[in-house]
């Protein structure tokens, strides 16, 4: 029987401890996870796709794969031999760009399927762009990211003061 891979595929930057809840749920369910870090030109990262490549193996078990891909979701799970696509649900909102993502990855390769997994209820409301704002503005991130990114946080972010 072929193995069943999963790809977790996202932009990580930077990875939360929402984003590890949901690889720590997914990754019993299948015999590999692939977490893959999209490498996007046309997006404007606070990390490169390398440092947030190795900040996610530092979080990882070493059974959980970590790779970059560029272009169609698609492609890469070919490329690897995955067939289920895993991602995180929080909050309604995120259903309709869920929804769109998965129906169009379908319609691209009918043999993918979307896995939506809910993260711990604590992450809920969890995302990177919350965590750079809140940072840069020095309020407290303790239990929403792992210590070493607080760390790459704080060498890549200075803090911003109160507006004047
Ligand atoms: O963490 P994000 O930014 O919500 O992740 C979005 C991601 C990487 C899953 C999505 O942008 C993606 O799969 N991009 C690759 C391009 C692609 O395959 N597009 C067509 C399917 S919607």
């Amino acid at each position: 029987m072929s193995k069943r891979i999963a790809v977790y595929p996202g932009s990580f930057d930077p990875i939360h401890n929402g984003h590890l809840d949901i690889i720590q749920r997914c990754r019993p369910l299948f015999d590999e996870v692939v977490v893959a870090v999209l490498h996007n030109e046309a997006k404007k990262a606070l990390f490169t796709v390398e440092e947030r490549i190795e900040s996610i193996r530092e979080m990882v078990d070493a059974d959980v794969r970590v790779e970059s891909f560029s272009g169609l979701l698609v492609d890469f799970m070919d490329q690897v031999g995955a067939r289920a696509v895993v991602r995180g649900l929080r909050a309604v909102s995120d259903f309709e760009y869920e929804l769109q993502m998965a129906l169009m990855n379908r319609k691209l390769n009918p043999r993918v399927e979307t896995v939506f997994m809910m993260p711990k209820e604590d992450y809920i409301y969890l995302s990177s762009r919350l965590v750079k704002e809140v940072f840069s503005f020095g309020g407290n991130l303790e239990g929403l990211v792992p210590d070493s990114v607080i760390e790459r946080l704080g060498r890549r972010l200075p803090p911003r003061g109160p507006a004047a």
